[in-house]
């Protein structure tokens, strides 16, 4: 690595954003500015210079980033993706570690990700119809003969899908697609297993892996309730996760380089959603970008400068090859009290970075209110504490003691995440599948 001086614009204001601003924060030659539509107090410590502006908006972006005198721009959340933010950046001569609005449709338009999955032979690709009209799509759903999941075509915050069998009966489904008001559907088989993540570093055709993490999408405790953002999540002190074989790992990565291979030119994170079933991994989703909360378990534990990757990235050079430390993580997010359905934010926040540390754990800001007298929360998830050890258990308690210290007036957290008896039914749920 160089000793130029990198002018690092960051876009993105939430838990995700806060561990890659620690990230970069961290390296040696890096100034860090950052823009968002909120304004994120963890973000601002570490940050030379932040700013609120209209993130979606290409052109207030790209004025940031010449004013900041930007050499290198990361975005963090999916939606200025999907507004060309990138594509805005890099045509202002500022390399954006992020790919261009057509690239990022392997997240923003579902039927896209699945027809482009099947042309390309990509494996792990489930079968699925696509539907322009929610009747023909909800009859499709009535009269099939195994269950499905049911997919809005186009962003919908991880809220969107209604899986049968698990969550709906198929009548349920139907009617789900014919009120919801969209007018464009995925349906897909059910895929049944355990699911997890691996995320990997993209550019110049090239890809680098991290360690598989598991989110917990349901709200509640023991996977129940509604989708959420993700209220938290685990790694290991291996690639691969307690449930999983290094197989499982190794062919989630094969099914990473397929796609990175149909896809010229892409570049950022490409974060795989996997369920291992019975017959191995089928990809649930790809992401154009880091996970919220996976971010907060991969960059803490990345040994390499993670500038170093995104300059390489733009020079064009070989990205370098990653290091990651041999511990396990476990995070954990409070969200607002009656999150997501009905949540009540105004909750002062108990916690700040030093005191987690005292408890052993990182802090993550995500969507809070620093007022005058203190940090309060919105009806969005709050922030994340993330406990780094060397087994998950130990890593899971550091996350309950920051989680004690920050205390649960007006907040909710599942405290199962990460825990051993958790851990143990998602083996015992594999073997089960596997007829072991
Ligand atoms: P997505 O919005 O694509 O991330 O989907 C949200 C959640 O729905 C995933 O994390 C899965 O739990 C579930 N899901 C999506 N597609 C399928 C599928 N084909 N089979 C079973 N579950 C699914
Ligand atoms: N944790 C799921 C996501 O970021 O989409």
């Amino acid at each position: 690595m160089t000793d130029t001086e990198e002018t690092v614009l960051l876009v993105g204001g939430g838990g995700r954003e806060h561990a890659i601003a620690r990230a970069v924060g961290e390296s040696e030659n890096a100034t860090l500015y950052a823009c968002a539509s909120n304004r994120n107090p963890g973000i601002a410590a570490v940050a030379e210079g932040s700013e609120t502006l209209e993130e979606t908006d290409p052109e207030a972006v790209v004025d940031c980033a010449e004013r900041v005198g930007a050499t290198l721009a990361v975005v963090g959340p999916e939606a200025p993706l999907q507004a060309g933010v990138a594509d805005a950046l890099d045509e202002a001569g500022v390399y954006a570690f992020g790919p261009r609005a057509e690239e990022a449709r392997i997240e923003t338009d579902k039927a896209f990700l699945r027809e482009f999955m099947a042309e390309n032979d990509v494996p792990g690709t489930p079968t699925f119809e696509t539907f322009t009209d929610p009747e023909s799509a909800a009859e499709f759903v009535e009269s099939a003969e195994d269950d499905v999941a049911v997919k809005p075509r186009g962003l919908t915050g991880g809220k969107g899908v209604r899986v049968t069998g698990d969550q709906v009966t198929k009548a349920e489904a139907a009617d789900y697609v014919r009120e919801s008001g969209y007018d464009d559907w995925v349906v897909e088989e059910r895929l049944v297993g355990e699911e997890f993540t691996v995320q990997a570093f993209v550019a110049n055709g090239e890809l680098r892996v991290s360690p598989a993490i598991q989110d917990h999408k349901r709200a509640y405790e023991g996977d129940e309730g509604p989708n959420t953002g993700g209220m938290g999540s685990y790694s290991d002190a291996r690639f691969e996760l307690p449930f999983m074989r290094e197989e499982d790992y190794d062919e989630a990565v094969s099914i990473l380089e397929a796609l990175v291979d149909a896809l010229s030119g892409y570049k950022g994170i490409l974060y795989g959603q996997f369920m291992l079933t019975a017959d191995g991994p089928k990809v649930v989703e790809f992401n154009a970008r880091f996970g919220d909360p996976e971010a907060m378990n991969t960059l803490p534990v990345l040994e390499t400068d993670l500038v170093s990757v995104l300059r390489a990235a733009r020079d064009g050079d070989p990205l370098p090859e990653l290091t990651f430390e041999a511990r396990a993580t476990v995070c954990k997010y409070a969200v607002p009290a009656g999150y997501p359905t009905d949540p009540a934010g105004g909750t002062r926040v108990a916690i700040d970075e030093a005191s987690a540390e005292e408890a052993g754990a990182l802090l993550f800001y995500a969507s809070v209110d620093a007022r005058e007298d203190g940090i309060y929360t919105t009806t969005s998830r709050s922030f994340a504490v993330v406990g780094v050890a060397d087994s998950i258990r130990e890593a899971e308690e550091l996350a309950e003691a920051a989680i004690d210290e920050a205390g649960e007036e007006g907040l909710r957290v599942r405290h199962d995440i990460g825990t051993s008896e958790l851990l143990q039914r998602r083996i015992d749920h594999m073997r089960e599948l596997r007829g072991e």
